[in-house]
C-alpha cells in the first residue's frame, strides 16, 4: 500500500495521524455494492467503525445506508448527506432525546433491544403523534468464535431480545397503538473470518421468521447485521475481503419470502484496511531479553490492541525505502502511561531509530473514531491520499 511516494509525502506530515487510502476504500466500495447488487441486498454502514468526515462522504456517495447507534450518530449521518429513510439506530440503551431525534427525523428503523424499550419508543411516539418503525434485534445464541469482547449473539451477551421472550413481545407489540414492527434484527460478532457462524445464522433466522409468521406476522426486512472480518495479519495480500462469498452464503441459506428484503451492516470490512496509524519512533532502548521501539503514538490515538488484545501488523516505512530487511525484535509501544499502551510485542522490525516513520496497519475502523485525549493528549489528525 506504502509506495516510494507516498512514504515521502508522509514523512512531511506531524506526527501521530491517520492516514486513509481513498482509492482502497472507493474500490472497496464498489466491489460492496456489485456483490450486493447481485441478490438485490441492501447495505448499511455500521458508522461506529468510523466516523471521519472524508470517509462517510465517499460511503453515502454510493449509496449505503447508514447503521447507527446514538442520537449524535444518527445525526452526523443525517447532516452529512444519508437519506433518513435509510438510517437503522440500534443499541441497548438508547434515551429519550436520541429516540425523540430519531422519530422527528422518519428515520427506517429502529432496531429494538428489549421489551421495555418497545414500551418507551411507543409512548414517545404518541407524544410526537407518530408512528416507529421498528426491528426486533434478536439475540440467537449463534457463537461467532470470536474474541469474548466482540462477541455479541449469545444469551450472556447484553444485546438483543431471547426466544424465551417472543411470547410476551408479540402480544405486547399488539397491544402498542404507535410501533409498527416491520423487521427481524440479528448480529453475531465482529471479526469473524469464518462463513460457518453466518450459516448456522441464516438456519436460525429460517426458524425465527417462520415463527413470527406462525403467530401472524409476515415480516417484511430481514437485518442481519456485520461482522465479517479483516485479515490483520496480511493487509496487502487481501485488502478488500471476498463479498462474494459472503453474500453468496446469505443467498444460499437464507429463506426468503417474495417480498422480505435482506439487510446488512457492515463496518470493519468496509473501512478497516483503508486506514494505518503514522507515528515516528521517539526513542530506542536495547534491554538484555527486550528491546523496546518507543513510537509518539500510542492507546489515545488506537486502543485496540489495548482493548481487545488486537494485532495489527506494524511497518518501519523508512526502513523499507532503503530496503532493510527484518532482523531484530521489538516490543512496539507508546508514550501513555500505562503498560497496556503496547501495540504489539516481539514485532520483527528491521534495525529501527530514531525518527523512522512506523505505519500501523488495518486502522481504518474502530481506530480512529475511538481514539481520546487520555494524558491530555493532542487530538488526533488525519490525511488522506485521493
Ligand atoms: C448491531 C451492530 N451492527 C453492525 C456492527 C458492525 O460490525 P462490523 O464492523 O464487524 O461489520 C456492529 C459492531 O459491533 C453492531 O454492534
Amino acid at each position: 500500500m506504502f509506495s516510494e511516494n507516498t512514504i515521502k509525502q508522509l514523512v512531511n506530515y506531524k506526527t501521530p495521524f491517520y492516514y486513509y487510502d481513498l482509492q482502497l476504500l472507493h474500490n472497496t466500495l464498489d466491489e460492496v455494492v456489485k456483490q450486493s447488487q447481485k441478490y438485490n441486498y441492501h447495505v448499511h454502514y455500521a458508522f461506529k467503525a468510523n466516523t471521519n468526515k472524508k470517509i462517510i462522504e465517499l460511503i453515502c456517495n454510493k449509496g449505503l445506508g447508514a447503521d447507527c447507534v446514538s442520537g449524535n450518530e444518527v445525526k452526523h449521518a443525517i447532516e452529512n448527506g444519508f437519506v433518513s429513510q435509510k438510517i437503522v439506530f440500534a443499541g441497548v440503551g438508547k434515551n429519550d432525546d436520541e429516540i425523540n431525534y430519531a422519530l422527528s427525523q422518519n428515520i427506517f428503523c429502529f432496531n429494538c433491544e428489549s421489551i421495555h424499550e418497545l414500551q418507551i419508543i411507543n409512548e414517545l411516539a404518541i407524544k410526537q403523534n407518530k408512528v416507529a418503525s421498528i426491528a426486533l434485534r434478536i439475540n440467537p445464541n449463534v457463537d461467532a468464535h470470536t474474541h469474548q469482547y466482540i462477541t455479541t449473539g449469545l444469551e450472556e451477551n447484553k444485546f438483543g431480545i431471547n426466544p424465551y421472550e417472543f411470547d410476551t413481545v408479540i402480544n405486547l407489540i399488539k397491544q402498542l397503538s404507535n410501533i409498527q414492527l416491520i423487521g427481524l434484527h440479528f448480529h453475531i460478532g465482529s471479526q469473524i473470518t469464518d462463513l460457518v457462524p453466518f450459516k448456522n445464522l441464516c438456519l436460525k433466522v429460517n426458524q425465527i421468521n417462520h415463527y413470527f409468521l406462525n403467530k401472524g406476522f409476515d415480516i417484511a426486512v430481514i437485518n442481519v447485521g456485520g461482522g465479517i472480518g479483516i485479515n490483520y495479519k496480511e493487509p496487502d495480500k487481501e485488502s478488500i475481503i471476498d463479498f462474494s462469498a459472503y453474500f453468496k452464503v446469505f443467498n444460499d441459506f437464507i429463506e426468503l419470502r417474495p417480498h422480505q428484503e435482506l439487510h446488512f451492516e457492515l463496518g470493519r470490512s468496509i473501512v478497516a484496511q483503508c486506514g494505518s496509524l503514522i507515528s515516528k519512533v521517539l526513542y530506542i532502548k536495547n534491554g538484555i531479553n527486550t528491546n523496546f521501539a518507543i513510537l509518539d503514538a500510542g492507546m489515545t490515538e488506537l486502543i485496540r490492541p489495548a482493548l481487545y488484545q488486537a494485532f495489527h501488523k506494524i511497518e518501519n516505512l523508512t526502513a523499507k525505502l532503503h530496503h532493510l530487511p527484518l532482523n531484530k525484535k521489538y516490543d512496539v509501544v507508546g508514550p501513555i502511561c500505562e503498560s497496556s499502551d503496547c501495540f504489539g510485542k516481539a514485532v520483527e522490525l528491521p534495525e529501527t531509530k530514531r525518527g523512522d516513520l512506523i505505519a500501523i496497519r488495518s486502522a481504518g475502523a474502530y481506530g480512529e473514531v475511538m481514539s481520546s485525549r487520555y494524558n491530555l493528549r493532542d487530538e488526533t489528525k488525519s490525511y488522506y491520499s485521493e
